[in-house]
């Protein structure tokens, strides 16, 4: 045999060698793989090392009527959505509001929850109701829609953006910072978690929490709604809502 032709051969062999690596990378279609930021208890949280919630709870039971397995992948809030628009992962499931900016990124499911973004103030401080933010120090997470809507009101030199809410509570007790402005069972938490804090009564705004998907992956979205709306129907996002927030 001449020598090219051997080469050719071993060539040929390396590319298929190459073609069936690659097929084993390939993502497998039963796995949903789940981009979270698990710092927001109650919807994603550590417990020990296990990331435990009412998102996690949620997305476990839709795998479970897709017949799939649920992967989550940890990252901060602020890659979140992007990890999902980019087909890093298959979903963004993060306690993320729907707004029309991130619409024109991804696609959203059917809400499976509505929520307040809430005020956390030192108790007995300066700030009783809404109106009262005005000329205040207002600390928020990243990239959430607390930071963009606290932002468009009232300029950036009046937010504080922190990496999670846990670190924004931390200025408030230091007295850097005002009040922090961030998610309404996740404020609970953090009042619960912190002495001498409270949530003013006046709800700072109202949104509503769905799943990310990227625009192309309509098969899955079609999917997880069919799912979504089974189990918002027959009350089981409702017992999971009832296991970690208590009214
Ligand atoms: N609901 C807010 C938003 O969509 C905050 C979400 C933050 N989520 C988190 N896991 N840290 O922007």
């Amino acid at each position: 045999m001449k020598f090219s032709k051997v080469l050719a051969l071993v060539l040929a062999a390396m590319m298929l060698v190459a073609v069936f690596a690659a097929c084993g990378e390939k993502k497998d279609d039963n796995v949903i793989v789940m981009a979270t930021s698990a710092d927001f208890e109650p919807y994603e949280y550590y417990e020990k090392d296990e990331i435990v919630g009412i998102d996690v709870e949620i997305m476990e039971a839709v795998c479970e009527k897709l017949g799939m397995t649920l992967q989550i992948e940890d990252m901060s809030f602020d890659s979140v959505i992007g990890a999902a628009q980019t087909g890093k992962a298959d979903i963004a499931m993060s306690g993320i509001t729907i707004t029309e900016d991130r619409k024109n990124m991804v696609n959203f499911t059917t809400p499976y929850t509505s929520t307040t973004q809430s005020i956390i103030v030192v108790k007995d401080g300066d700030i009783a109701k809404k109106a009262d933010l005005e000329g205040k120090k207002i600390g928020v997470q990243l990239n959430t829609t607390g930071d963009s809507q606290i932002t468009e009101e009232f300029g950036d030199d009046y937010t504080d953006r922190f990496q999670n809410g846990a670190l924004a509570v931390e200025s408030l007790k230091a007295g850097k910072i005002d009040c922090v402005v961030i998610d309404g069972e996740v404020a609970k938490s953090l009042v619960a978690a912190n002495e001498g804090l409270e949530i003013i009564a006046d709800a700072y705004s109202i949104e509503e929490y769905a799943i990310a998907l990227a625009k192309d992956n309509t098969q899955l979205l079609d999917k997880i709604n069919g799912a979504l709306e089974e189990l918002l129907a027959d009350g089981t996002i409702d017992a999971i809502m009832d296991k970690y927030i208590e009214e």
